[in-house]
């Protein structure tokens, strides 16, 4: 069967991660979800304490940090582990949400990402998630979806996503932070949150989970039969 890179993009907390788990799995493709390397690496400098505008320090950090993925077998997720440490739940956290879109658009820390990325997804069969990857990581994907959905609807899914886990956050907070976050990803200089002229955008404001993600495993499933 023919390999394809499927690149899915698109506004925070419209479903992008699972959406991309699930068609990984249907697949058999692997996974990179790009949103969490950036998380990763807003961690390690909240963690150190490093003035997330001062590009030159967080520029000598960067080579310290090592970022990998790796399956748990008992839940299926593919966890992100940060210099050997799994930091798959301290990532999600709103503390992480509320700096990433800041450290995401540096220069440095985009260069960084970007080219593990590119190093992941040269075999194909693969999907990647996050904002950038049909413009820019790999503007040459076979398949290019942009998901979007209403920042309401969003703030929803994610407050009752943070409450199974046992997070109470107001639903205020998060539509301000998908708000805030939204509005960086498409302003910022470096690689701007923009839908690939070549993208197929899927609004799930009123998808149920399986109907997007059957969407799409028909969209790729097609690509597939056309390479
Ligand atoms: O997908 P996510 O919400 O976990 O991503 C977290 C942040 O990382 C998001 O606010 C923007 C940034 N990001 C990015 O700039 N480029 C990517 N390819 C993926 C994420």
């Amino acid at each position: 069967m023919p390999k394809i890179v499927i690149a899915l993009d698109g506004h925070s907390g419209c479903g992008k991660s699972s959406t991309a788990k699930a068609l990984a799995e249907c697949l058999q493709y692997a996974y990179i979800d790009t949103g969490a390397m950036y998380r990763a690496v807003t961690l390690y400098l909240l963690r150190n304490q490093i003035d997330l505008t001062d590009n030159q320090e967080i520029s000598e950090h960067l080579p310290y940090l090592r970022i990998r993925f790796q399956r748990n077998p008992k839940t299926g997720i593919n966890e992100t582990f940060l210099n050997d440490e799994n930091v798959e739940s301290e990532i999600r956290m709103m503390r992480v949400s509320e700096n990433v879109s800041q450290v995401s658009s540096l220069a440095e820390v985009r260069h960084f990402l970007v080219a593990q990325q590119q190093a992941a997804g040269k075999e194909k069969a693969v999907i990647l998630d996050g904002r950038d990857i049909g413009t820019v990581v790999f503007p040459n994907a076979e398949l290019k979806i942009f998901m979007t959905a209403d920042v309401q609807i969003r703030a929803e899914r994610r407050q009752k996503e943070l409450a199974e886990k046992g997070q109470r956050v107001d639903l205020e907070e998060i539509t301000k932070n998908f708000e805030q976050r939204d509005f960086m990803d498409a302003n910022r200089k470096e690689s701007p949150l923009r839908k690939a002229k070549d993208a197929i955008t899927i609004n799930t404001t009123y998808l149920t989970f399986e109907e997007q993600v059957n969407e799409i495993v028909k969209l790729a499933k097609q690509k597939i039969q056309e390479v």
